[in-house]
């Protein structure tokens, strides 16, 4: 559910009209309803209700500092994959005992810089990293509270771009070592083994593949347990999937709930989630303007002036989004291309699309934008990087603004002998 809704056929953000928003930002813009994040976020928490959980925000799924200053506000904590992240994290007042450090390639600075933030936890994803780790630890005297990231060697359905948990991805350590990596990880000085970590994909509409990879590492937690390990916690990851249209129905964040206290009952484990699409996709839309309607020679374009740089994923996963006019018109439905204006095929919103007939001005709204939207955006084509706007109830606020040309060039230098 979201806060997108139409008032006499003017599509509204919350209490905001974004016919008038529009007029008043310039388009293409992001816009997140400040409603739906809280409410996505007590959603889930809520499903977990009553049990040990920390819900750490997948900052990478939509990262601006006010976002994760509503999220933290609610309580939550943060799953940061970079320095970067981990510097708006900490801005945005989110407590580094509820930060977790994921991801395949931590920098030795990026270590060291978490490890002098007092974060809750390293997800660790190989032996290198966590020999590296351990070294740094030491040098500062410090212990780096740590998990290992788990491949259990599930498949996670959706669009293979996406699925992380094969043996053949390259995230996590193989399921086939991961007792020796824990031995190994217990005799280190510079490092303290406080649970297991898995994560197997994203946008997975089934309860399956997460049961599978969960029952796995259940058994591999009471192996180290065996071992002498001391697990008190166990990270899940992110993955829940999204509706993006009419008709999707993913599973609801009760069902993985119910399902993920039966497969863990018996652990005594703090649980540990990092949503990420689940909190923000539908909580945003990319509202843009058509700059042309052209006929081709067989297919009949829209040419809105948001392109691929701005939202990359109908071109890098063949992604859908919902399509709606920002004022409904009456008019007969027609097929479109909507496209960008990028000089790249694959700069397409939709093929086909079915919609009331469009003319150049008209404002679309792309929505269920808001997860892996701006987060993902790039200034290809020496587009700057569009606003992102947050609203709250009547109120909005601009909370990135659209760089000047200037702005796009800052940082670089002709070259001396150019001069
Ligand atoms: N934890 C880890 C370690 C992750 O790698 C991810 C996402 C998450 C949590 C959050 O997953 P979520 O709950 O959002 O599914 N750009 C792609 C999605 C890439 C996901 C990357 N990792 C897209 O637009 O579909």
């Amino acid at each position: 559910m979201h806060h997108f809704t139409y008032r006499d056929n003017r599509l509204f953000a919350e209490d905001v009209d974004l016919t008038t928003l529009a007029e008043e930002v310039g388009t293409p813009f992001y816009v997140y309803c400040e409603a739906t994040l809280r409410r996505h976020l007590r959603i889930f928490a809520d499903a977990f209700a009553g049990a040990d959980a920390l819900i750490a925000y997948s900052v990478k799924a939509s990262s601006n500092i006010s976002v994760l200053k509503v999220l933290a506000s609610e309580g939550a904590g943060a799953d940061v994959v970079s320095a970067g992240e981990l510097h708006r994290a900490l801005i945005a007042g989110v407590a580094p005992e509820k930060i977790v450090f994921s991801g395949v390639g931590k920098t030795r600075d990026e270590l060291s810089f978490a490890l002098d933030a007092n974060i809750y936890q390293f997800n660790v994803e190989s032996e290198p990293e966590l020999v590296a780790l351990d070294e740094i630890a030491q040098t500062k005297g410090l212990r780096a509270p740590i998990a290992l990231r788990i491949n259990p060697d599930v498949a996670a359905g959706g669009h293979e771009n996406i699925s992380t948990g094969k043996s053949e991805d390259k995230f996590g350590v193989p399921w086939s070592r991961a007792r020796a990596l824990y031995a190994m990880a217990r005799a280190m000085k510079g490092v303290e083994i406080k649970g297991v970590d898995v994560h197997i994909g994203s946008q997975i509409d089934d309860l399956a593949p997460f049961e599978a990879a969960f029952k796995k590492v259940a058994t591999l937690i009471n192996d180290l347990r065996a071992d002498g390990c001391v697990i008190e916690r166990l990270d899940l990851g992110g993955g829940l999937g999204i509706p993006y249209g009419e008709g999707a129905t993913p599973p609801h964040p009760q069902a993985y709930a119910q399902m993920i206290k039966q497969v863990t009952a018996s652990l005594g484990v703090q649980l540990i989630f990092e949503p990420g699409r689940m909190i923000a996709g539908n909580a945003g839309a990319l509202v843009a303007r058509v700059i042309y309607v052209k006929d081709g020679a067989s297919r009949r374009f829209i040419i809105l002036d948001a392109g691929m740089n701005d939202l990359m994923r109908p071109a890098l996963y063949d992604a859908y989004h919902d399509l709606w006019p920002v004022v409904k018109n009456t008019d007969a439905s027609e097929a479109y291309d909507v496209v960008g204006p990028i000089c790249e095929s694959t700069d397409r919103f939709a093929k086909a699309r079915m919609l009331p007939r469009q003319h150049a001005g008209d404002l679309m709204a792309i929505m269920s934008a808001g997860a892996y939207g701006a987060s993902q955006t790039s200034q290809y084509n020496s587009r700057p990087l569009i606003p992102e706007i947050l609203v709250s109830g009547e109120r909005y606020a601009i909370i990135r603004k659209r760089p000047t040309v200037d702005e796009i060039m800052d940082g670089e230098a002709i070259a001396e002998w150019l001069c």
